[in-house]
């Protein structure tokens, strides 16, 4: 966990015309910059970045948030990797929780971090540059049907044979940090002395795998002849875990967009060849299961994600991987669907030998999660037996509760019900599904919280507008939330703390981000706040919520007071309460004269 306050300093610091700036091009109009979306297509723009807010909306699609949320949603990164990312833009370091890793040592850390990615980019360059004096290679590369165009694209190079050719590439050979990014190999004796340095890669096609920064962290490289491996991978290192990573996201991002989904096969291959036959929007697992994180990453890529398996048996085990990283992400916004190809094709042997309409047709075929759950955990057993119903059961159990409750699982269950000759309920209540939505629902809907109005609205609208004005808001004020209903005072008092945890300092675009993640109860209110053209005045909306505040009270003391004499007090008990709540109503009038806060 990165705490808060670090958020709202970095979110102060940045500057979100910059972040964006990067990747959309801003003109300046009015107090705003305005730009073509990137999230949707659109002619004329409707993207604005207000610099004030530090928060970008766009009029045509909607979407809206801060730096962190831009990076995101337009790159792919996970939300630490986008607060690492701003932060080291603006020279702060990310504090970690679980290791107290001294200053110094951070610096240490961040500078070997930055000498990795140099040197997998020089090695990158010399790799690229030796493909082109390399007839052979290239030879290789047109026989399986590339282009140069694609090659260039994908930034295909050639690490040629010999032993120590990096030698020529890096001004110090013998740099540890060339071990460290697992472009040499280093060999050592029983006491762990390195007798002898040589080039991991010799005599390979080679492809860099880039993080979704473009940056090259790893390389894949394939032999051209018959041989083991037939491809090399760069290891595990610091810039570069397989788990997480997709061969081709990077250069599929807008194609991904454009296509309205994402394709993930299994090789470099694949990626490439669809590339070149006209399927830019596909990416590549690297040569391992497909992880919660590969799914998440394409999840947010897109709504729509289509895997690809060989027909045989290893394809389908790949694929029951596949649909179990899956399941924790399914929701009913979401599509995941699966296609099997005929056995001993991949995607790119199929699109050679049958072409691209075929695939297209493949594409358009594939099977849905639901069917294909269903197909899975029913394959090995005899429906028409009580036993075998009950091990299909068994089996879907725990697919079914890593699913979170969604429409989708309860078609799920519907379906399994069908099958197993039981109910939806049964399957749920066998299952022991969380939050069972197949019952008859006999209570009335959980009831939202009723949405706020009037004058908690305002004070709403502007506590989320301006967050540090929370701070200014004393027990008495809290207090006076209670005349608008315990739900309603619940909330104030939620949104009061939420906006006093960011501190001073604390901004629209960094209470609106939490918010965000705890639901969507504030989203309209951020809409419109972030679609505001003006900002409003710090000033002025304080002396407004001190104002409310008073109103409140004075409304809550005059409601008491209207009551008093038929309270079944005595004389004595309702003289005593009249003369405090007179000498709260003079102070509070006065107040609201000199224009002090509520307090
Ligand atoms: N792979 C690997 N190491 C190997 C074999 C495979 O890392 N020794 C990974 C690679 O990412 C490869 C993917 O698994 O792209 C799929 O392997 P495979 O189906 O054997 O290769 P193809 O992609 O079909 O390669 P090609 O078409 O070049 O033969
Ligand atoms: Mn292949």
């Amino acid at each position: 966990m990165i705490p808060q306050s670090f958020i709202s300093d970095l979110l102060n610091r940045v500057d979100i015309v910059d972040v964006v700036g990067r990747y959309v091009q801003l003109k300046k109009g009015g107090a705003n910059y305005m730009g073509l979306c990137p999230f949707h297509s659109e002619k004329s723009p409707s993207f604005t970045v207000s610099p004030t807010k530090q928060f970008y909306h766009c009029f045509g699609c909607g979407a809206h948030g801060t730096s962190i949320g831009f990076l995101i949603e337009y790159s792919g990164m996970g939300f630490v990797d986008a607060v690492k990312d701003l932060a080291q833009g603006v020279g702060m370091v990310v504090p970690e929780q679980d290791d107290r890793i001294p200053p110094a040592q951070r610096a240490q850390m961040q500078a070997q971090s930055l000498a990795l990615s140099d040197a997998m980019t020089q090695a990158a360059e010399y790799y690229k540059m030796q493909l082109r004096q390399a007839p052979a290679a290239i030879g290789y590369l047109k026989g399986r049907g590339l282009t140069g165009e694609i090659a260039a694209r994908f930034s295909l190079g050639y690490a040629p044979d010999g032993w120590d050719n990096l030698r020529s590439v890096f001004r110090d050979y013998d740099a540890p940090v060339l071990a460290e990014a697992g472009l040499v190999i280093d060999k050592v004796d029983e006491e762990g002395r390195r007798l002898k340095r040589y080039d991991r890669f010799r005599e390979r096609v080679m492809f860099p795998i880039r993080n979704t920064k473009g940056q090259v962290i790893a390389f894949g490289g394939r032999i051209m002849e018959q041989g083991e491996p037939k491809y090399l991978n760069s290891p595990e290192t610091p810039l570069f875990s397989k788990g997480h990573e997709l061969y081709g996201l990077f250069e599929a991002r807008q194609a991904i967009r454009d296509a309205g989904y994402v394709l993930v096969t299994e090789g470099y291959m694949d990626v490439v060849a669809l590339a070149q036959m006209g399927f830019p929007q596909a990416v590549a697992t690297l040569g391992t299961a497909c992880t919660t994180t590969h799914v998440q990453k394409l999840l947010r890529q897109t709504d729509n994600v289509i895997f690809s398996f060989d027909g045989d048996k290893a394809g389908r085990r790949a694929a029951r991987r596949a649909l179990e990283a899956c399941l924790s992400h399914v929701s009913d916004n979401k599509t995941i669907k699966f296609l099997f190809l005929p056995a001993e094709h991949d995607p790119d042997s199929y699109i050679r030998e049958f072409g691209a309409p075929a695939f297209e047709q493949q594409v358009a075929e594939a099977m849905p999660l639901s069917q294909f759950l269903l197909k899975e955990v029913a394959a090995d057993f005899d429906l028409s037996e009580p036993e075998g119903r009950a091990r299909v059961q068994f089996e879907a159990k725990p697919m079914l509760q890593a699913m979170a409750p969604s429409a989708l699982r309860l078609q799920i269950v519907r379906g399994l019900a069908t099958m197993t000759q039981s109910s939806p309920g049964e399957i749920e209540a066998l299952c022991e599904l969380s939050k069972p939505v197949a019952e008859v629902r006999r209570a009335p809907p959980r009831s939202a919280r009723p949405e706020p109005m009037g004058l908690e609205l305002q004070i709403v609208r502007h506590l989320v507008a301006h967050p540090a004005l929370a701070l200014e808001i004393d027990e008495s004020g809290l207090a006076a939330f209670d005349s608008f209903g315990p739900e309603q005072s619940e909330r104030l008092r939620q949104l009061v703390s939420a906006a006093r945890a960011l501190g001073p300092q604390g901004n629209f675009a960094s209470l609106a981000m939490h918010l965000k993640e705890q639901g969507n109860e504030y989203d309209a209110i951020i809409t419109e706040i972030s679609s505001e053209s003006a900002e409003s005045d710090f000033e002025a909306d304080r002396q407004y919520v001190a104002s409310a505040i008073r109103q409140i009270k004075l409304d809550a003391l005059k409601a008491e007071l209207d009551q008093l004499f038929t309270s079944g007090k005595t004389a004595a008990e309702i003289g005593d309460r009249y003369r405090e709540i007179s000498a709260m109503q003079d102070q509070l009038r006065k107040e609201a004269e000199v224009g002090l806060p509520g307090r």
